[in-house]
């Protein structure tokens, strides 16, 4: 079984493997797979809740999207998405609805897209027992204040601030750092002023590990970011699947004798 330990002590020469998952079916395939962290994202806002966006995706939501895919993981790290104003507004608040993650929903760690706003939340949540995996670059739940998805870190300011708050979010003892949508050599001087490791989603080769959403590789997704890559076709086999079904509906071929079957006992009355 993955720990939030092993995470941390990954060095680099074996890249982290990161995915997302939202139900039991697809969290079992992805840990039979051998990924070795499963984030039970807020993107399952856009990916199956059919939101625009993560934020209008509730903690009961999430609650019952990590309970699902923790009863069917057994060997990867579980991690809980923490979703918009979950946490961040009021520190008990905060622990408690993390906390809910790890106490009733089997999940390991949480994941808060971060700021300055959650250095000494993540100290906090860190003492208190919920492992803290921190989120700089883009950060999703900000698409309001940024009118859309952009890059992060593109100007010397911005790179340096990213650069600060990882490693504040390190001292305040996170035990991993998402890199999203930065430029490739801003990750690769994070991820060599960390000691924690860095698990990159548009950030290029150079950091500990890799994350995509599941959608995404598997190609269900019907739109994709220009970072992720298609490993599969699942929305065309489940396309032909079911217009064969249809078909087969309608032509009468399904249901066939091999799908019916007869009573013996039914016999003198119907
Ligand atoms: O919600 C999510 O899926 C994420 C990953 C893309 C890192 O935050």
């Amino acid at each position: 079984m993955t720990t939030v330990r092993d995470v941390r002590k990954n060095d680099g020469e074996q890249p982290i493997t990161m995915l997302t998952a939202y139900d039991a079916p697809t969290a079992g395939i992805v840990d039979e797979a051998g990924v070795d962290v499963v984030l039970v994202g807020d993107s399952v806002g856009n990916a199956s809740l059919g939101y625009e966006t993560t934020l209008p995706v509730t903690v009961d939501d999430l609650a019952r999207h990590v309970g699902a895919v923790s009863r069917a993981t057994e060997e990867a790290l579980v991690v809980a998405d923490m979703p918009f104003l979950s946490y961040g507004v009021d520190e008990g608040e905060s622990v408690e609805n993390a906390g809910r993650m790890l106490k009733e929903e089997g999940a390991q760690a949480v994941k808060l897209e971060t700021g300055p706003h959650t250095v000494s939340l993540t100290e906090t949540m860190t003492q208190l027992g919920i492992p803290v995996m921190a989120h700089l670059g883009l950060t999703p739940q900000h698409v309001n204040q940024y009118g859309g998805y952009p890059r992060q870190g593109t100007d010397p300011d911005a790179a340096e601030r990213i650069r600060e708050l990882a490693l504040a979010h390190e001292e305040a003892g996170a035990f991993s750092l998402v890199l999203e949508h930065v430029p490739s050599n801003l990750a690769a001087e994070v991820t060599d002023t960390l000691e924690i490791p860095t698990i990159g989603i548009g950030a290029g080769p150079d950091c500990d590990g890799q994350v995509l959403v599941v959608d995404d590789v598997i190609g269900l997704s019907e739109w994709s970011p220009s970072f992720a890559k298609r490993f599969g076709d699942v929305r065309g086999e489940m396309e032909s699947a079911v217009e064969e079904y249809v078909a087969a509906v309608e032509s009468g071929e399904f249901p066939g004798a091999e799908h019916s079957h007869e009573e013996g006992d039914l016999e003198d009355i119907y």
